[in-house]
């Protein structure tokens, strides 16, 4: 009998989340049985997400059950296997949650190949964030040379992947982050032409001068004030891939002053789950890592160390403590 540390929902928030909200605890594992896969976590993935699922409210997605371990993306090591395609030493990602270690159906397990991109990679830019950019980019925004694009928290792991790969494709993009340091490592590192700092005070006319040629096509991660900033700069026929609306995940009021501008400016607004369109991640995953693995794809991490530090990171992660993509490392 192996006993591990897990954390779980120990009781739903109300507005914004609290270390009350989580519980450390130790689990025993179960005996493996056929098909199965033990695997102990490296990296545990933090994401937005998560806090929709520490909620009742009606979504895409049920939510996590109380007392259950928090649900999330897991990179780690094969300890032991009874499925044929893995072995003990083998490096996969899967959904384990916030734990050491788990017992899992092999067929949930993603084999992936370090020797080129570190482990915790593929749980950020050659990862769900990753795809997350590709899919909304390519498939709802869909840019031509010469467009310009415009991506809320832009310096995060989804946002700073959209950035760059709307560069590749001869783009001229603007983002929006939060304060001067997140705005000067989103231009000079990630190679985006500007980044309005939305903390500062003059969102509406910083983002009017970041983009005087109007906005072609808008990747939304964040809601409120910054969506209703960028919709009277919508150029005619405009594409707007709405991907998430972080400022509201606490329950904040996201009312929109300037819809007007949908109709005005006939603008498409397409709302996407990644994780429903599974059938790409394979040629979106391997172009996310070529790119990575030739250095024209950069990204970021803020790691965490050790499991008990997770829910702190989780909620620092709702109040844009993070600075890319949030971590936590198990293993050091
Ligand atoms: N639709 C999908 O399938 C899908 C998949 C993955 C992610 N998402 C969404 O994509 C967005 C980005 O996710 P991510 O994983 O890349 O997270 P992230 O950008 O790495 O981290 C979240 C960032 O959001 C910003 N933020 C937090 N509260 C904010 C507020 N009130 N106003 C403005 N910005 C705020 C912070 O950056 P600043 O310091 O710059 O404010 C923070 O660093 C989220 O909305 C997420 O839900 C959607």
């Amino acid at each position: 009998m192996t006993e591990y540390q897990r954390i779980v929902l120990a009781a739903r928030p109300r507005g914004a989340v609290q270390p009350e909200n989580f519980r450390l605890e130790t689990a025993t594992l179960p005996a493996l049985q056929d098909g199965e896969v033990l695997v102990r976590n490296h990296f545990l993935s933090l994401d937005p997400y998560m806090r929709g699922r520490m909620s009742e409210a009606k979504s895409y997605a049920t939510a996590q059950a109380l007392d259950e371990t928090m649900l999330g993306g897991t990179a780690g090591e094969v300890l032991a296997s009874k499925h044929a395609r893995f072995a003990a030493g083998d490096h996969v990602v899967g959904m384990l949650g916030w734990a050491e270690m788990g017992v899992c159906d092999g067929a949930l397990l993603r084999k992936v190949d370090t020797s080129r991109i570190p482990l915790s990679a593929y749980l950020g830019v050659v990862g769900m964030p990753g795809m997350t950019a590709w899919y909304g980019l390519n498939h709802i925004m869909k840019p031509v040379a010469g467009n310009t694009i415009l991506v809320s928290a832009a310096s995060g792991a989804v946002g700073s992947a959209v950035g760059q790969l709307a560069k590749l494709q001869g783009c001229r993009v603007v983002g929006i982050a939060g304060g001067a340091e997140k705005c000067a490592y989103v231009i000079d590192e990630l190679g985006f032409d500007a980044c309005v700092d939305y903390k500062a005070g003059n969102l509406a006319a910083d983002l009017a001068r970041a983009a005087p040629d109007g906005i072609d096509a808008l990747f939304e991660n964040v809601g409120g004030p910054c969506f209703d900033a960028a919709l009277p700069l919508m150029n005619a026929f405009g594409r707007i891939a709405l991907c998430g609306l972080i400022a509201g995940y606490n329950g904040d009021d996201l009312a929109v002053r300037n819809l007007r501008f949908m109709l005005t400016s006939r603008l498409s607004v397409r709302g996407f789950i990644v994780t429903e369109h599974l059938d790409l991640w394979p040629q979106g995953l391997a172009e996310l890592a070529a790119l990575v693995a030739g250095g024209k794809l950069k990204y970021r991490e803020t790691v965490a160390q050790g499991l008990a530090a997770a829910p702190d990171a989780f909620i620092g992660l709702l109040q844009g403590r993070n600075f890319g993509k949030q971590l936590v490392q198990l293993i050091p």
